[in-house]
C-alpha cells in the first residue's frame, strides 16, 4: 500500500540530501566508448584514458553497460560471470584503475546488474542442460516439458522481446525459457540460489568501491504462477510491454526490489536505478517506493514527439510519479536501446535544433539525468549496411527489425575520417560513417556553437547557478505550441515547439539553444534560460 507523500518526504529528508537526486549520469556503452588495445571494440582501459573529457563535460556520475565475462550473444546482456570481466574489455585491475580515477575526479560510478537472465554460457546453465528434467540445476531456470501430443509445442504462448517465440527445446525435449534471446534462459526468482547469487554480486561491486546500479530489465525477474497465456495484440510481437503483459511488471518483483534495497543499504551513500518499461504511472511509482530502489527510469520524455503537449504531459507524468513517492525524478532522451534524438526529432537540420533544445529544456528540470554517450555531439542514428548489423533483434525478427546497432556506433574522438581516433585498429566493431568529421570532439570542443558547447555550457549554468534549485515548477501561460516553467529557485525555462518565433517570457537569458531572433524573440524549435 501506498504511504502519504508527507510521511515519505520525511523519511527521505532523514537521509540529509543524497548525491544522486539531482546529479547528472552520463551513460558509457562500452563497447563503442573508447578503445584502449587497438582490437576496434571500446574498453575499461579506453575509459579510463579519456577520464579528462568527461570531467571537462561536467557531468557527475557514470553508468558503465555490461562488461562481464560473456559470449557477447547481446553484446554483454548476456553474463556468463557477473564477477569477472571479460578479455574483450580488460580485466579487474583495469576496472579498479578505472573506479580510482574517476574517483579522483569527483565522479561517481554505477555498473550495470543484469538480474534477469544469465548467458547461456553460465556455469549454472551448463549444468541445468547436463542435469537432466526435474534437476535441482534446472529449477534455477525455467525448464518446462512442451505443450502438444509430443509436446512439440512451447510451453505457453509468449513472444521473446526480440522477436520469434520466448521458449527454446533442447535434446531431451524440455523447453526453457528466455525473454530475450535464446542465448539468455530467464533465471527462476523463486529459487533461493538466484537471490543468494545477486546479493554476492551486488557485495563484490560494492566492495571494490562501485557506486551502485543500473538495474537490467528490473520490472522483469517474476514471473506469474504457472506461466499462463498471455493475450497478444498481432501486430505487437517484439515491444517490451504490451497490455496485459505477463512476463513483465508481476506484483512478486517488489520483494526481489526490497531484497536488492536492503543489501544496497548496507553500504551508505550507494544507489540503485531501475530499467523500467512500465507505462502505467501508479505502477510505475511501486518500484521507488522507500524500501524499493532509489531512482527508476523515467522514459515518457524519450516517448514524447516534438510537440509542446506531449512534451509537457511528459513532464507532468514523471515529475508526478517522483513527487507521488516523495523522490524527485529522473529524465533520459536517449539510450543503447533506442533511436537517437536527433534522428527521432526529424534528423538533419531540424533534427539537431530539436535534439538542442530538448537538452535545455531537460537539463532545467528537477531530478536526476542521464545522458547516452554521443548524444552531447549530436550524433544521429547510422543507417548501418545489413551486413554489418549484430544486434540479435535483425535474426530474430526474420529482417523486419533493424535493431539497436544504429545508435551504438562508436564514438569519433578527432580526424576527419574513420576510425577518428576511436581506435588505434583499422576497424571498428560497427562501421564508422565518412561524413562524421564535424561531430568529433576534437572539433566540437573548439567550436562555441557545437552541440558539445552547448551540453557543456548547460551543465556548469546548472551547477552553479543558485536559481536551478528546488523540487517544484510552475507553469507559466505560453504561446500555442509552447511551454514555459519556472523552477523554484527562480530560473524560467522556455521551449518553442513551433517553427515560428515566439516573445520570451520575461527576464535575462542565460542560455539559448539556438540564437535569438531579435530582441525578445525565441526562435522556432529553441529552448532558453532566464533569471
Ligand atoms: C535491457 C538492455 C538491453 C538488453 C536487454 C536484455 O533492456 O537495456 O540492451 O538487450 O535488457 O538484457
Amino acid at each position: 500500500m501506498h504511504r502519504s507523500v508527507d510521511v515519505v518526504a520525511r523519511d527521505r529528508a532523514g537521509s540529509a540530501n543524497p548525491w544522486w537526486r539531482e546529479a547528472v549520469f552520463y551513460q558509457i556503452y562500452v563497447r563503442s566508448f573508447a578503445d584502449g588495445n587497438g582490437d576496434g571494440i571500446g574498453d575499461l582501459a579506453g575509459i579510463r584514458a579519456r577520464l579528462p573529457y568527461l570531467s571537462l563535460l561536467g557531468v557527475d556520475a557514470l553508468w558503465l553497460t555490461p562488461f562481464y565475462s560473456s559470449p557477447m550473444a547481446d553484446h554483454g546482456y548476456d553474463v556468463a560471470d557477473p564477477r569477472a570481466v571479460d578479455g574483450v574489455f580488460g580485466d579487474l585491475d583495469a576496472f579498479d584503475a578505472l573506479l580510482a580515477d574517476a574517483h579522483a575526479l569527483g565522479l561517481k560510478l554505477l555498473v550495470d546488474l543484469v538480474p534477469n537472465h544469465t548467458s547461456d554460457e553460465h556455469v549454472w546453465f551448463q549444468e541445468a542442460l547436463a542435469a537432466g528434467p526435474g534437476s535441482p540445476a534446472r529449477a534455477r531456470y525455467h525448464f518446462r516439458p512442451g505443450r502438444g501430443a509430443d509436446g512439440s509445442e512451447p510451453p505457453n504462448n509468449w513472444p521473446s522481446v526480440f522477436g520469434g517465440p520466448a521458449w527454446q527445446r533442447i535434446d531431451d525435449g524440455e523447453w526453457y525459457l528466455h525473454l530475450f534471446a535464446p542465448q539468455q534462459p530467464d533465471l527462476n526468482w523463486t529459487n533461493p540460489d538466484v537471490a543468494a547469487d545477486l546479493e554476492r554480486t551486488i557485495c563484490f561491486w560494492l566492495d571494490r568501491g562501485t557506486d551502485g546500479f543500473r538495474i537490467d530489465v528490473a520490472h522483469g525477474l517474476a514471473k506469474p504462477p504457472g506461466l499462463p497465456d498471455m493475450d497478444i495484440p498481432a501486430d505487437t510481437a517484439i515491444l517490451p510491454e504490451i497490455p496485459g503483459d505477463l512476463r513483465f511488471d508481476q506484483d512478486g518483483v517488489h520483494d526481489l526490489h526490497r531484497m536488492i534495497r536492503r543489501v544496497v543499504d548496507r553500504y551508505p551513500g550507494r544507489m540503485a536505478v531501475g530499467e523500467v518499461w512500465v507505462r502505467d504511472d501508479e505502477r510505475l511509482a511501486r518500484y521507488i517506493r522507500p524500501d524499493e530502489l532509489h531512482q527508476v527510469f523515467n522514459f515518457h520524455l524519450l516517448e514524447a514527439a516534438w510537440k509542446a503537449e506531449e512534451l509537457i504531459a511528459a513532464i507532468v507524468r514523471s515529475h508526478d510519479v517522483g513527487t507521488s513517492v516523495g523522490l524527485t525524478p529522473t529524465w533520459v532522451l536517449s539510450n543503447h536501446d533506442t533511436i537517437r534524438e536527433v534522428t527521432r526529432y526529424g534528423d538533419g537540420d531540424t533534427g539537431r535544433r530539436r535534439a538542442r533544445a530538448a537538452i535545455v529544456l531537460e537539463l532545467a528540470l528537477p531530478g536526476a539525468t542521464y545522458i547516452y554517450n554521443g548524444a552531447e555531439l549530436g550524433l544521429p542514428e547510422v543507417r548501418l549496411p545489413d551486413d554489418a548489423l549484430q544486434d540479435p533483434t535483425w535474426e530474430r525478427s526474420g529482417h523486419r527489425e533493424r535493431g539497436r546497432d544504429g545508435a551504438r556506433v562508436p564514438m569519433p574522438w578527432s580526424g576527419v575520417q574513420p576510425p577518428y581516433d576511436f581506435t588505434t585498429g583499422a576497424a571498428t566493431w560497427l562501421p564508422m560513417p565518412d561524413d562524421w568529421a564535424e561531430l568529433t570532439v576534437e572539433r566540437e570542443l573548439d567550436d562555441a556553437g557545437s552541440m558539445l558547447s552547448l551540453y557543456r555550457q548547460a551543465l556548469a549554468l546548472r551547477r552553479d547557478r543558485p536559481e536551478m534549485t528546488g523540487p517544484g515548477i510552475a507553469w507559466y501561460g505560453a504561446p500555442d505550441g509552447c511551454l514555459a516553467f519556472r523552477r523554484d529557485g527562480g530560473l524560467t525555462c522556455a521551449l518553442n515547439a513551433t517553427d515560428a518565433p515566439v516573445p520570451l517570457p520575461p527576464g535575462t537569458v542565460v542560455l539559448a539553444s539556438a540564437p535569438l531572433a531579435g530582441d525578445g524573440m525565441l526562435p522556432g524549435d529553441a529552448a532558453a534560460w532566464l533569471v
